[in-house]
């Protein structure tokens, strides 16, 4: 049984992480024959894009994907800790799962994975309080899932099985992707930034980037599979590479994938402190890098950013967003934005209000702070009371909706590059997102195929999405 462990997850040590295949042996290869599955996923792209991995585990031994929760014989909870809200959904979920397997199948068998299974706290409940859980692995295990759940199916004891150390980077996991247009490629895991509010540094452990050259590889698999779309992930993707002991960054990288030619390069997060000049010129040099850019500043005050550990201040936060904006033709930047850190007065929050007036986001996150056991900003002792947060967060988005309707504003009468992704069936109405990242409604005269990127005259101006029909 291996158990997570804090202490051991904050360690951060030199020593190499080295590149591991992963391999299934023989004789799991049929442990899940006549046998369906169903998965949760919840949180960040990372957790979806694990859920991809875990789904294509899952059917190398045998198991069949299954959409009804309540027919399936195995379900995996994939958690997110980032707020409590997020564990709570996941608490209510296995509530449900225990009702589910005393009334309906009592040889479900329950897994739970991804951050939550990460944290001290959470395995010593599901081991106490929550028996009928069948197994537990963590985000740095997520290659072991066919072992694990052998020795489950053997045993038939609770396993548990999370290691805090992170240990090597697996290459060749294979990935059952949800889109097939838009694929998500991690190039990094875990975080060394250790923001004060933050849960991630502890759930994904320590940085290490991926080489440049399984990247390239995968994405150049995809775009033989017909790909049209790579979202490049990692909790600090501008921090790529430092922890390479050579001079290969973040820049190089995304010079190398666009060499592929593939049409269009995402990536995300990033965090100004690792945003070089060289980058900012590669994205506004080559086409198929989309002029969208993620750029959480949490705060507009930089007392609240010091005491977040952000590492930046507004001052150079708004110098780094003026040369984005004047590099970078056409581009939107959006970002993540938390209310109620501990010591935010009114006049703190008002500085938020005044960044975000100044940046007029295309899109923003906005977050009431929640309190995570084991980080820093726990232990700070000037708390603001729920109601307060509340209150900041209905006033923030009344402040950051008003921009979002007035950046698609000036859409009106464009013409946009727009992939195209489905149609609503009601309306006949295709949807897609354009290389600014707007979420696009719109018409054709003539069929369209999956896959195709079309250029479409806007006509129609919401909040949240823009309609419009293809030129
Ligand atoms: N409370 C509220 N929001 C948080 N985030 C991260 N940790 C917390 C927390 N404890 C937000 C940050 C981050 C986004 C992914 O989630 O804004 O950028
Ligand atoms: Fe969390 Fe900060 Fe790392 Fe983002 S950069 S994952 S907010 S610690």
């Amino acid at each position: 049984m291996h158990l997570p462990d804090y202490k051991e997850a904050k360690k951060r040590n030199k020593s190499n992480v080295e590149e591991e295949k992963y391999e299934l042996n023989d004789n799991l290869i049929n442990i899940g024959l006549n046998k369906k599955y169903h998965i949760k996923t919840y949180g960040c792209q990372m957790n979806e894009h694990d859920t991809e991995n875990i789904k294509a585990m899952l059917e190398q031994i045998g198991f069949t994907e299954c959409e009804d929760q309540e027919k399936a014989d195995l379900v995996i909870l994939n958690t997110c800790s980032i707020r409590e809200n997020a564990h709570n959904k996941a608490f209510g979920m296995l509530g449900r799962l225990k009702h589910q397997k005393e009334e309906i199948n009592k040889n479900l068998i329950i897994g739970l994975c991804g951050c939550m299974a990460q944290e001290e706290k959470v395995v010593n409940d599901i081991m106490k309080k929550y028996k009928y859980v069948n197994f537990v692995f963590g985000t740095h295990n997520i290659h072991r899932l066919p072992y694990i759940l052998n020795e489950a199916f053997k045993t038939k004891k609770q396993v548990i099985e999370v290691y805090s150390k992170e240990g090597n980077i697996i290459e060749g996991i294979p990935a059952k992707r949800a889109n097939k247009y838009k694929a998500y490629v991690n190039i990094m895991y875990g975080c060394d930034k250790f923001c004060t509010y933050c849960i991630v540094p502890f759930t994904r452990g320590k940085q290490r980037s991926r080489e440049s050259i399984d990247i390239i590889k995968e994405v150049n698999k995809l775009i033989k599979e017909g790909y049209q779309e790579v979202t490049l992930l990692g909790q600090n993707v501008n921090a790529y590479g430092k922890d390479f002991d050579y001079n290969y960054r973040m820049e190089n990288l995304l010079e190398d994938v666009a060499k592929t030619n593939i049409p269009r390069i995402r990536f995300m997060t990033s965090h100004p402190w690792d945003f070089t000049d060289k980058m900012i010129d590669v994205i506004a040099k080559y086409d198929n890098i989309m002029p969208s850019i993620h750029l959480p500043v949490q705060s507009g005050s930089n007392k609240i950013l010091k005491l977040m550990g952000r590492k930046y201040t507004k001052e150079s936060y708004l110098e780094l967003f003026d040369k984005i904006k004047t590099k970078i033709p056409r581009v939107t930047v959006s970002t993540d934005i938390i209310v109620g850190f501990p010591g935010e007065t009114e006049e703190d929050f008002q500085e938020t209000l005044d960044l975000v007036n100044y940046c007029k986001y295309d899109n923003a996150f906005t977050f009431i702070y929640s309190e995570r056991d084991g980080t820093p900003a726990c232990r700070l002792k000037e708390v603001i009371p729920m109601d307060v947060r509340e209150d900041r967060l209905q006033r923030l988005n009344e402040v950051v909706n008003k921009y979002f309707l007035e950046n698609n504003n000036k859409l009106l009468g464009e013409v946009l590059p727009v992939l195209v992704e489905g149609i609503s069936d009601k309306k006949n109405i295709y949807y897609g997102y354009s290389d600014t990242n707007k979420l696009v409604n719109f018409t054709s005269d003539k069929e369209l195929e999956f896959g195709d990127i079309v250029n479409v005259l806007i006509t129609e101006i919401h909040t949240w999405s823009i309609d419009g029909r293809v030129k």
